[in-house]
């Protein structure tokens, strides 16, 4: 067997309800997990609560609770509500116990010991007041990169940047409101800006998704700086020195929990079962799935301590887009989300979610959720393929065999399955979580298409051998369907599994169980999906509408950054106002605007955002530029039918003649495309 592998998942704040933007992380990570374990990897999944910092030190006092017992009651929440999604943690901390306390001290001990902490004099905001020192959140005031309003950590509504302490304008308490003054206090620094070769190469070897690679070399290139890794409060890890008072910075001590979580599950199962050793120090592999929002987290800040510290690299990054609601951005405050506990009230099944959350666009892309989207790739790809194709082929062979025909499986679907287990082996090398829980979807497709095309129904009189042979190849189609699904939709796959006949766990088994017979015998199917009735839709999406109305405007009542919930400012609050001057329709119909399909995507040299794109438009292929390349995934663009203005100049970007524009709306750079099937070349009016 080789070294094993740990999968994290970037920790959620113990700060307020989960919702469905934390479950697509927890559930894609939770995939590729199962994924790993099917095709004989050794693999730990491991998590926990993130304790400490301001936002939950500021909520505790609002609800006059101690952080620890504030803290601790989501903990707790977060602990019984994951399993319910089948989010299957081999183990679940949280970063206040003793584990994650002694082994952040004694890391943070090594990067002082080696010389890479040095004390600096900063500015840091006070009350002054009520004599009280103000970090990170405690204070908002003016962003001194773009001028926008920011928190004292975070410029979250304009360019994203970390901001260290002190470099806030105009600061004011966001607990008394009063106006800030900045005192001298001494902190601890990282040297950060001593690692940016150790970074570049790690970052060279890097695997995962494309923007946890781009972005940070931008920041490197940029010029790193160092990073203030203590704040004035009571609320954290102590900084392992005698004679302070400081705690250690909330960003410390939260990844180190990815290592005490995998220390606790080794403790669970005993180091001959599994060895944390082995990842975290050893030639195991270490993946981390997070939020795009925290990629300067874990390619700057998390490998500088861990290269110091003596302790592996992570070997991929996979950063998830973000979760939109009916193309919103979601909003807690606004009460503009689908809440954990809310889905699990209406009943549906779970796998349901997982599978929409995990297979909409590529891990990277955001997902817009609405229930009529839900609905429609619920019926359209469980329901009509899926649950079609399991349920006839099954009643067929039920029917007429009373289970597995007893004759050989047909070399034509034996390679198709075989071409289904190595598609998946790669998607699982590739980090494709998507499509992990595509191939199964694909496979059921093609045995819709088998059985349509061999008609076994019409040869079960005239051809009983060619008929047994179709059914006992559907039957086989059945039982991979099985294997291959069971980690994006594991109950389902384990009811798919009983029906067949077999004994145990779905999740145990390997690849191998693909091909190898089912059992002789089976019951008669039931039906693995329902599909959901419009009226059903209707009443969720108006539960949706009448909530994100009456809800408050309390900007305080839950912070949430690692979700996509701040992408609400740039969304439903700053639509750009309609032009006011009209042009005429002559002018309009100068646009020669087509129908394009992407043929190939790839990366400009020197240009981080920009990809070169060949363009089929019908009469021609064009070389297009966009800005494409942080916002989508490059692999996933061909085949991707957009619409492009064909008549206009052209420009040189870094050299490359862009012969044409893509449309795309937004921030995001969300693709314009065709709603049915019009082809390249036609026309736009
Ligand atoms: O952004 C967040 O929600 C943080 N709680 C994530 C921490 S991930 C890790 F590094 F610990
Ligand atoms: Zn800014």
């Amino acid at each position: 067997m080789s070294s094993p592998t740990v999968v994290t998942c970037g920790l959620p704040y113990a700060n307020g309800d989960l919702h469905i933007g934390h479950l697509r992380g927890y559930v894609s990570a939770d995939v590729l997990h199962r994924a790993l374990e099917k095709t004989g990897e050794k693999t730990a999944y491991v998590c926990g609560s993130d304790m400490h910092g301001t936002p939950i030190a500021v909520n505790a006092a609002q609800e006059g609770m101690s952080p620890k017992e504030f803290a601790l009651n989501y903990h707790e929440q977060y602990k019984e509500t994951f399993p319910k999604f089948d989010v299957d943690f081999s183990h679940y901390g949280h970063t206040h116990d003793d584990v994650n306390t002694s082994t952040t001290q004694e890391i943070v001990k090594i990067l002082d010991d080696e010389g890479y902490v040095y004390e600096k004099e900063i500015k840091v905001a006070f009350d002054p007041i009520e004599e009280q020192p103000l970090p990170d959140r405690f204070v908002e005031g003016t962003c001194p990169y773009c001028g926008a309003t920011a928190r004292g950590d975070e410029c979250d509504e304009g360019c994203g940047r970390h901001l260290e302490p002190g470099e806030i304008e105009d600061p004011v308490s966001t607990i008394t409101g009063n106006p800030a003054e900045y005192r001298d206090r001494t902190h601890k620094f990282f040297e950060v800006s001593e690692l940016s070769d150790v970074l570049t190469s790690f970052l060279d070897q890097l695997e995962g998704t494309d923007n946890a690679q781009n972005q940070p070399r931008q920041w490197i290139e940029e010029g790193l700086q160092d990073w203030c890794i203590t704040r004035d409060m009571d609320w954290g890890i102590d900084y392992p020195e005698e004679d302070t008072d400081l705690v250690l910075y909330v960003w410390v001590d939260a990844p180190i929990e990815y290592i005490s979580a995998t220390k606790q599950y080794t403790e669970k199962v005993g180091e001959d079962e599994y060895d944390w050793r082995d990842v975290w120090k050893g030639d195991g592999d270490i993946i981390h799935v997070i939020g795009r929002d925290i990629i300067q987290h874990h390619t700057i800040f998390w490998p500088s301590m861990l290269h110091v510290a003596d302790y592996n690299l992570p070997k991929a990054i996979c950063a998830t887009g973000f979760i939109t609601i009916n193309g919103k951005g979601l909003s807690t405050s606004r009460n503009r989300a689908i809440w954990a506990q809310e889905y699990l009230d209406e009943e549906l099944h779970t796998d349901l979610l997982r599978y929409y959350l995990t297979t909409n666009g590529g891990l990277q892309q955001d997902v817009d959720f609405s229930w009529e989207k839900f609905q429609n790739r619920v019926n359209g790809e469980l329901v009509d393929t899926l649950g079609n194709f399991l349920y006839r082929a099954m009643l067929f062979a039920h029917r007429n065999y009373e289970g597995t025909p007893d004759t050989a499986v047909s070399d034509e679907v034996s390679n198709r399955i075989e071409t289904a287990c190595e598609d998946f082996e790669t998607a699982v090398d590739e980090y494709d979580i998507r499509q992990i829980g595509q191939v199964a979807v694909e496979l059921a497709g093609y045995g819709n298409e088998y059985i349509q095309r061999n008609e076994p129904w019409n040869l079960v009189d005239s051809e009983p051998d060619q008929a047994a042979t179709v059914i006992r190849d559907c039957v086989q189609i059945a039982k991979a369907v099985a294997v291959l699904a069971a980690p994006t939709l594991p109950q389902k796959a384990q009811t798919l599994w009983q029906q067949l006949g077999e004994s145990g766990s779905v999740r145990d088994v390997g690849l191998d169980a693909a091909l190898e017979a089912p059992p002789e015998t089976f019951n008669e199917p039931v039906e693995l999906f329902a599909g959901i009735e419009d009226e059903r839709v209707e009443e969720l999406d108006a539960k949706l509408q009448e909530r994100v109305a009456t809800a408050t405007d309390d900007e305080n009542e839950s912070e949430d950054t690692s979700t996509g919930d701040d992408e609400e400012q740039t969304m439903a609050d700053d639509i750009e106002p309609i032009a006011e001057e009209r042009i005429s329709f002559d002018d309009f119909k100068e646009l020669d605007i087509r129908v394009g399909r992407i043929e190939t995507a790839e990366p400009i040299e020197g240009a981080d955002e920009l990809l070169r794109l060949e363009v089929d438009i019908g009469t021609e292929t064009r070389q297009i530029v966009a800005g494409l390349r942080q916002l989508h995934d490059v692999d996933e663009l061909p085949g991707t039918k957009i619409i492009v203005v064909a008549n206009l100049e052209k420009a040189e970007l870094f050299g490359v003649e862009s012969n044409g524009m893509l449309l795309a709306a937004g921030e995001q750079a969300d693709l314009l495309t065709t709603y049915e099937d019009a082809e390249p070349g036609e026309k736009i009016q």
